[in-house]
């Protein structure tokens, strides 16, 4: 009963955030498994967001062809992959807040993609820090072509920055992850976040999307904040992604 209610629950999210026609494709590659090979989902082939608005965030970049000048924090780099739309805007809807009470960022934004999407809704604004100076100067120049009648945030920017080292905006925060890095890194996130609620208590949403086979590091390098809680597990229906939110 458990493992139907698993299987429901997977079925449910992938048609609420990719659509009936790849849901049926991931179910029948499942099945079938020529038909997987054929019709798999490849994330970095995904121009539907650069042929709407003009961007370029699509493709791939491995994690040592990422330029970094600190070479430790490209060792825990994972590579740059943009998140497919619907999934963020799933997250988007999904999470449960007034948009206008938070301020949206993005740790490790790569292009932009993801900034984008929120630039969609009323946040009090929209930051992507990365640590690729090629990466933010692509995702600035995003910024700048993204249509003016697409944003419902005006404060939207790109820092090429460590995700360690956010000097986060003084209001409730909503912060997202793909899997950037490892659970060192995160685990450094959390405690630069720890300091700056210290400073200035308030509300912080946590939407991190990753790897099924990060998740228990990922899991403990959060479990040592206890002041995080973990409020949604929403697992993928390839079982290769899912989504862990937290909230303080
Ligand atoms: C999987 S991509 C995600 C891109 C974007 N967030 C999205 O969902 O479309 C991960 C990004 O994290 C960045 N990254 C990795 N380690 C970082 C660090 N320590 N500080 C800032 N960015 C980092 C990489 O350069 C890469 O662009």
């Amino acid at each position: 009963m458990a493992d139907l209610a698993t299987k429901l629950s997977r079925l449910n999210y992938s048609l609420a955030s990719r659509g009936l026609s790849r849901t049926v494709l991931d179910v029948a590659g499942m099945l079938v498994s020529s038909v997987g090979k054929k019709t798999a989902y490849q994330a970095e082939h995904d121009d539907g967001f650069d042929r709407r608005f003009g961007t370029d965030t699509a493709g791939k970049v491995e994690s040592k062809k990422l330029g970094y000048a600190d070479s430790e924090r490209q060792e825990q780099a994972i590579l740059y992959l943009p998140s497919p739309e619907r999934v963020t805007r799933w997250m988007l809807e999904n999470i449960g807040i007034d948009h206008r009470q938070y301020s949206f960022v993005d740790l490790g934004c790569g292009k932009g993609r993801v900034v984008l999407g929120a630039a969609q809704y009323p946040f009090q604004s929209a930051l992507g820090v990365d640590l690729s100076e090629a990466l933010t100067e692509i995702a600035r120049r995003n910024v700048e072509i993204f249509p003016a009648s697409s944003r419902k945030c005006s404060d939207v920017r790109i820092l090429t920055l460590d995700a360690t080292r956010i000097d986060y905006p003084d209001t409730n925060l909503l912060l997202h992850f793909y899997h950037p890095f490892d659970a060192d890194v995160t685990a450094a996130v959390l405690r630069n976040l720890e300091a700056s609620l210290a400073r200035n208590p308030r509300q912080v949403r946590i939407t991190y999307l990753l790897y099924t086979s990060a998740l228990p590091a990922t899991r403990e390098a959060f479990a040592r904040f206890p002041w995080l809680r973990e409020t949604r597990f929403v697992p993928s229906l390839l079982g290769q992604y899912d989504w862990l939110f937290y909230s303080n």
